[in-house]
């Protein structure tokens, strides 16, 4: 195991009809702005319930941003962070899924960076955006409440931002943008369409895999902890779905996908965002669902490096889909390792998700303008040895055109 610091200060409540403690949780004199997404916290009425719970105890002045998009868009957080300074607010509270609270996060950390006239400055903080945020020493206090269990970002302290005119979507990260709190109720993913519920269930699968499918470093309670909330999440996949309103599910759902980037199974081991870096791309060129990305890349991670993941897949083949060389049809290792990889996909598939570039109805003429916007983000030396350059990254596309059949 590396040496690590493993810090997270975010105060999580967890269960039904928890809204109602935002009523101690945020600031009695706090001059707070409500954000959320396209309107489904209204239509679900969960806006009403957080309303309700901060006009008691106390004197909070409440303002209310909504309209952030899913892949939240760079330009419209920054009008959030005018009104940010305007309305003098000192707490921001993000209402919905990862994409209101990574832009809420970003908000926050941005809405100082002002220009003589008081507006927060595009190029201040595009600067910010392309150098992680690392550089800002102040952010604006932040909470939260989840409505859809995927991304995380309720216990952690990164984001990732869409700038649609520039072709860009970035993560960045910043430990003042650690929520103060993160509500999750899981009755609020009730609501969910399937198609959300799919995306949050491979999101988080990805998430435990990319710091996990690496190379081992002997650490054992990363491990075991990572093949648990994978196991998790194969089984809770299927049974959300055939049973959507039992709540013992989509409780397990919801702190799993919490646990799956928190930070703590990735204290202390290598780790390899190729997956999700390459996906980030194909949102911002096709407009495809964040999860459905990482679902049509990962199976040709998996392939094209199996010769430097090799003891992880073994040990993942083994420990997650009980596979052994000892099985009557798996001849040789390179024959397990196959077959986890296939078992990964017929996962995906089972929840309706793409696992190819072709399902989701792209092909070879693809894979360029990918390259070249990696490139452009200086996305060249990906995975836990950093080797993973231009080529590579060509290389796995072209093994995602075309899915293996099942
Ligand atoms: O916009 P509204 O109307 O609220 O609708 C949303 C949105 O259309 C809807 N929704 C959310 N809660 C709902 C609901 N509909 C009905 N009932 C509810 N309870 O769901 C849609 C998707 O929401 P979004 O927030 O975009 O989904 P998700 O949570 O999957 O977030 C995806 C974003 O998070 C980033 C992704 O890149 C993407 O931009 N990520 C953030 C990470 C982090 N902060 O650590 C890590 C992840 O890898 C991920 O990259
Ligand atoms: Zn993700």
């Amino acid at each position: 195991m590396k040496n690590f610091q493993y810090y997270n200060p975010v105060r999580i409540v967890f269960g039904e009809g928890q809204i109602e403690q935002l009523s101690e949780l945020v600031p009695t004199d706090a001059r707070v702005l409500i954000t959320y997404g396209g309107g489904s916290a209204e239509r679900t009425g969960t806006l009403a319930e957080v309303r309700e719970a901060l006009a008691t105890n106390g004197d909070r002045k409440v303002f209310e941003f909504g309209g952030i998009e899913p892949n939240p868009e760079f330009v419209t957080l920054l009008k959030a962070a005018d009104i940010v300074n305007e309305n003098n607010i000192d707490f921001i509270l993000a209402v919905g899924g990862g994409s209101v609270l990574d832009g809420s996060k970003f908000v926050a950390l941005v809405s100082s960076l002002k220009e003589a006239d008081g507006t927060v400055s595009r190029d201040k903080a595009w600067e910010a955006l392309i150098s992680y945020t690392k550089n800002l020493d102040s952010a604006v206090d932040l909470g939260a409440v989840l409505t859809i269990p995927a991304t995380g970002s309720e216990m952690n302290s990164g984001g990732v931002v869409n700038y649609s005119e520039r072709q860009a979507k970035l993560p960045f990260g910043n430990p003042l943008a650690f929520p103060k709190f993160s509500i999750l109720d899981p009755a609020k993913t009730l609501t969910l369409p399937e198609r959300q519920v799919m995306n949050g269930i491979a999101d988080a699968f990805v998430h435990v895999m990319e710091q996990y499918l690496t190379y081992p470093v002997n650490a054992k309670v990363q491990d075991a902890f990572a093949e648990s909330l994978l196991k998790i999440l194969i089984e809770e996949g299927p049974a959300v779905k055939q049973d959507p309103n039992n709540m013992e599910t989509r409780k397990n759902i919801m702190w799993t996908a919490t646990m799956a980037l928190n930070g703590l199974i990735g204290a202390g081991v290598p780790q390899d965002w190729t997956t999700h870096m390459i996906g980030h791309e194909l949102t911002s060129l096709h407009n495809i669902d964040h999860a459905r990305t990482l679902t049509i890349v990962l199976p040709s991670v998996l392939r094209e490096l199996k010769d430097s993941k090799k003891d992880k897949l073994i040990q993942y083949a083994r420990n997650v889909w009980n596979l052994s060389v000892e099985d009557a049809d798996i001849q040789d290792e390179d024959a397990l390792i196959e077959r986890a990889i296939r078992k990964t996909e017929d996962f995906f598939r089972e929840l309706g998700l793409p696992v190819s570039l072709a399902d989701a109805e792209l092909d070879e003429t693809a894979i360029d303008p990918i390259v070249t916007q990696l490139e452009a983000h200086n996305m060249v030396k990906l995975g836990e040895h950093n080797k993973n350059d231009l080529e590579v990254s060509r290389r796995i596309l072209e093994r995602a055109v075309m899915s293996k059949a099942s």
